[in-house]
């Protein structure tokens, strides 16, 4: 888990908790000799400046100019660099050219994508032969249940088959489309990826309370350590919010 810093504030506790179990998967391939970074729709900044604190070359693509002000701001008051590109992943390889990169983030884009499998092998090229792939994304038995458990029943039903191809917008208007791990494996195959771990990432921390979080001494430590022990567990990976997936 990134440690927890003087002055802390609550939301980013909270986000602590959740992003945990991906940096902890992500340690062994970045702990070593400076690799080459790339983020894409690294947004602010939020993994691409802890992953510059571990001395690495981090590039951030995203097509946000709002988000990329944000990373420089988060990048200059933690004095590391980060580089931002205004950009997007159907054409990324013009930006950053193939076999650029040791390690390519995909947190959270994949579900926003017009085309997940061509985005899939865009990735492929950009990777260095035997780098690494950090891949994070909505899973749908998790949606379903939340919906279902919001009252929103049609918008679970529909929800219940929708193709990993399909549109990014639901029934109800939101945003990201999501995928189940046999989905995802399938995409990554399809793009000439080997599977090298699967996590299971909030599978408890969404259901949680915010205010208990804030209240209750050592509780996001509690809560990260049960996210830790159940995050490789196939049996409760169904129920996690996202899925991490390492890939070669
Ligand atoms: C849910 S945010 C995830 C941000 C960050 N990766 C994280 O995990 O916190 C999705 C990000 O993808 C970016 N994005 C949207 N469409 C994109 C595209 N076609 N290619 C690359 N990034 C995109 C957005 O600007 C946004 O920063």
């Amino acid at each position: 888990m990134p440690p927890e810093r003087p002055g802390e504030r609550p939301g980013e506790r909270r986000n602590a908790a959740r992003t945990s179990v991906v940096w902890d998967a992500l340690r062994p391939t970045l702990d070593g000799a400076a690799l080459d970074v790339l983020d894409i729709g690294g947004g602010t900044g939020g993994f691409a400046v802890r992953v510059a604190e571990l001395g690495h070359r981090v590039t951030v693509v995203d097509p946000s100019p709002d988000a990329l002000a944000s990373l420089d701001r988060r990048a200059r008051e933690a004095g590391v660099a980060v580089a931002g590109q205004q950009g997007e992943l159907s054409t990324l390889l013009d930006v950053t050219g193939p076999a650029s990169a040791d390690v390519v983030l995909c947190h959270g884009v994949l579900e926003v994508v017009e085309d997940p499998g061509a985005a899939l092998a865009t990735l492929r090229e950009v990777l260095r032969p035997g780098g690494t792939l950090s891949l994070l994304v909505g899973q749908r038995h998790a949606a379903v249940v939340a919906r279902a458990m919001a009252g929103h029943f049609a918008q679970a039903l529909s929800m219940l088959d929708q193709a990993p191809g399909g549109p990014t917008r639901d029934q109800g208007g939101r945003s990201g489309r999501r995928f189940t791990e046999d989905e995802v494996a399938a995409l990554l195959a399809g793009a000439g990826f080997e599977v090298a771990a699967v996590h299971g990432i909030r599978v408890f921390a969404d259901l949680v309370p915010g205010s208990l979080l804030d209240l209750e001494p050592g509780a996001t430590g509690a809560l990260v350590d049960l996210e830790r022990a159940v995050s490789g567990r196939p049996e409760f990976r169904p129920l996690a919010t996202q899925l991490h997936l390492l890939a070669r």
